[in-house]
């Protein structure tokens, strides 16, 4: 453990891995937190794009108001096309990321099976949520992780031919809510969330670059054919993921992570789809990003 000074207050400060995130220990977020405290947690958030806080016992009042020390709490986001016949509690903006079924057989949440693969969060409409928090209620014994992979790393690591591509650019971000793997061009894109979103983003809280691309929603880059976008996606994606710039979380029960969707992409890994896993989701508000 290590006790950092962040803006004048001491947190006790341990690194998730050596690509991304922190962890800080000694904190008790069922009670308020002061200015002081709330800004050292915002500066090593925005430094580390994820801060991880084990062990608490909060209830929804106690993680929105552990939300609102990083911003405003931000409203769901509806898609254009409703495709799912029944959305549980779509209007509150504490989000429950889980499996589990009501007795009628219908899902109690949302987001709630399966692998997903590395994405950012509502990166296709204009302004995308700045964060996203989890905190984990119940788990399965095996699988359902989180991974985390640095963005600000992958802009550092570009070759100089890539980012001499992406430099300027606009990339189209699109989400069919109905599939797990990158959606197709010949959808009808009215009936799907899309954005251009710029290729490179400024971090607002850090002034650092970093890669605003996935996998999974980045769809075409400006200027370039299909194939030839999904080239240079992938390309960017293939640094990114790259183990060494990977963090990946065991979630146990108490545990409450921040990212930042400006500098990191996540995933999700598969586990035994008997077992119930359930998280509590609240987002923070972002702004139109930065080129
Ligand atoms: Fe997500």
């Amino acid at each position: 453990m290590a006790t950092q000074l962040r803006r004048g207050v001491e947190l006790d400060i341990v690194p998730l891995s050596d690509a991304i995130g922190v962890e800080v220990r000694g904190l008790d977020l069922s009670k308020p937190i002061d200015d002081a405290t709330g800004q050292a947690l915002r500066t090593a958030w925005a430094e580390n794009s994820i801060l991880l806080v084990r062990g608490q016992e909060l209830d929804y009042d106690a993680q929105f108001e552990y939300a609102r020390v990083y911003g405003e709490v931000a409203a769901r986001v509806k898609p254009p096309v409703e495709k799912r016949a029944y959305r549980p509690d779509a209007e509150n903006p504490m989000q429950l990321v889980t499996n589990e079924k009501d007795t009628e057989g219908r899902p109690v949440g949302s987001l709630g099976d399966g692998e997903m693969w590395f994405h950012t969060d509502k990166c296709y409409v204009e302004k995308p949520h700045r964060a996203s928090f989890l905190y984990a209620e119940q788990l399965p014994s095996e699988g359902g992780h989180t991974k985390y992979a640095s963005l600000y790393n992958t802009y550092d690591r570009l070759p100089a031919d890539l980012k001499d591509k992406l430099e300027g650019s606009k990339v189209l971000q699109m989400y069919d809510y109905t599939k797990t793997e990158r959606g197709s061009l010949d959808q009808r894109l009215d009936d799907l969330l899309h954005y251009w979103q710029p290729a490179f983003v400024t971090n607002p809280d850090t002034g650092r670059k970093a890669v605003y691309m996935s996998r999974l929603m980045s769809v075409r880059v400006e200027g370039y054919s299909d194939e030839e976008s999904r080239e240079l996606i992938d390309a960017v994606a293939d640094i990114t993921e790259a183990p060494d710039n990977v963090y990946e979380h065991v979630w146990t029960p108490g545990d409450i992570m921040i990212w930042d969707n400006l500098s990191c992409l996540h995933a999700r890994t598969d586990w035994p789809h008997e077992q119930t896993r359930r998280l509590r989701r609240v987002t923070i508000k972002g702004e139109a990003l930065i080129g």
